[in-house]
């Protein structure tokens, strides 16, 4: 256990001091600036998400562990080990080269990880650190440090896909926005969310991979929803996410977007019935056994009660069939 903690303390440290290089090397790196600028982004902005970069060369971490071969830095996932494949030759490198480097913090404000992205269209377009023993993809959202008052302040936390999107809207006048990181939303993202606020808005981007997203947080949610929070997806353009909306069309009119973003039980409601031709049986039918695993998903609450009543309308059925249908009442 201690031995433990002293690990992730050396992994912590590790984390810390790649991260004070990204950004010292940012200072001088006169591409990454203009980059940065060209995205609309200031000096102020880019101190406040402690933004760097990681130079060209692959070995530039040399410089600031002077013991580049310990264990600790490959664990951290800074450096790349690579073994030939006859075993022979062992090959260790930076895994951040001419990178635009957001770290990503846990919610004590500690590096745990990093997102870099590509000055050019280069691919991967970000790379983010691996899986280690302090990063966790499914739990951790990117800007969640950085915007918890302003989620206190606000009353509801922005969700969006993206690190520059965290970063853009954060300038723009939305600093309670945070980011899944291109994975899907996960009922432990929903859980660490609820705990920081009563309500969620989700503003994925307006594209296919965006409303997929969306599909994917509802289903995340709906075991954690309850009356007395409220869940929200706002539903972009689909040439935008919320960098480039918010860029386009200004602060005041992705102010209306969030006031004006869809409650999950309209979008569930979407979602089920949208498909399907509601003025014959067949297509009542398909919508009410799309809606079945979703209502399922859901503990018994008002809420619920109230999107089966919706559902009961549109289907032509009674809200008591539907709760029969569903197995949805509570065994006595
Ligand atoms: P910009 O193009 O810089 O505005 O980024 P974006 O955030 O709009 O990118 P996009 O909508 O394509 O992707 C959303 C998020 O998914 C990014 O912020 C990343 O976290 C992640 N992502 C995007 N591309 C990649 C990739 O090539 N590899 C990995 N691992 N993640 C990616
Ligand atoms: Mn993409
Ligand atoms: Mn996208
Ligand atoms: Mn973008
Ligand atoms: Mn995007």
């Amino acid at each position: 256990r201690a031995q433990m903690q002293a690990h992730s303390m050396a992994l912590t440290e590790a984390m810390t001091h790649a991260c004070d290089f990204y950004r010292g090397q940012l200072r001088g790196a006169a591409g990454a600036i203009a980059y940065l600028k060209n995205r609309g982004l200031t000096g102020e902005i880019a101190a406040r998400f402690g933004l760097g970069f990681a130079p060209s060369g692959w070995d530039n971490l040399r410089s600031v562990f002077p013991d580049y071969e310990a264990v600790v830095l490959a664990e951290s996932g800074l450096v790349i080990d690579k073994v030939d494949e006859d075993g022979g030759n062992r090959k260790r490198y930076d895994r951040f080269r001419e990178r635009i480097m957001f770290p990503i913090k846990n919610t004590k404000g500690q590096v745990i990880a990093f997102g870099g992205r590509v000055l050019d269209h280069g691919e991967p377009k970000y790379l983010n650190s691996p899986e280690t023993p302090l990063f966790s993809k499914g739990f951790e959202l990117y800007g969640l440090f950085e915007a918890r008052q302003a989620i206190r302040d606000a009353g509801y936390v922005l969700v969006t896909e993206g690190y520059m999107d965290v970063v853009a809207l954060a300038q723009m006048g939305f600093p309670q926005a945070v980011a899944t990181l291109g994975t899907a939303c996960t009922t432990n993202h929903v859980q660490k969310l609820l705990r920081q606020t009563d309500t969620v808005i989700f503003s994925f981007d307006g594209d296919k991979a965006g409303r997929r997203a969306a599909r994917r947080a509802l289903e995340a949610c709906l075991p954690h929803v309850s009356d007395n929070k409220t869940i929200k997806f706002l539903f972009l353009p689909t040439e935008h996410d919320p960098d480039s909306y918010v860029r386009a069309n200004g602060a005041e009119a992705f102010e209306q977007e969030i006031h004006d973003a869809m409650p999950l039980s309209q979008f569930l409601l979407k979602e089920v019935c949208g498909e399907h031709d509601l003025n014959g049986p067949e297509g009542r039918a398909r919508a009410q056994f799309d809606a079945k695993p979703l209502l399922q998903a859901m503990t018994p609450s008002s809420l619920r009660l109230q999107i089966v009543r919706g559902l009961a309308q549109l289907t032509q059925s009674s809200p008591s069939e539907i709760e029969v249908l569903f197995e949805l009442a509570k065994p006595v």
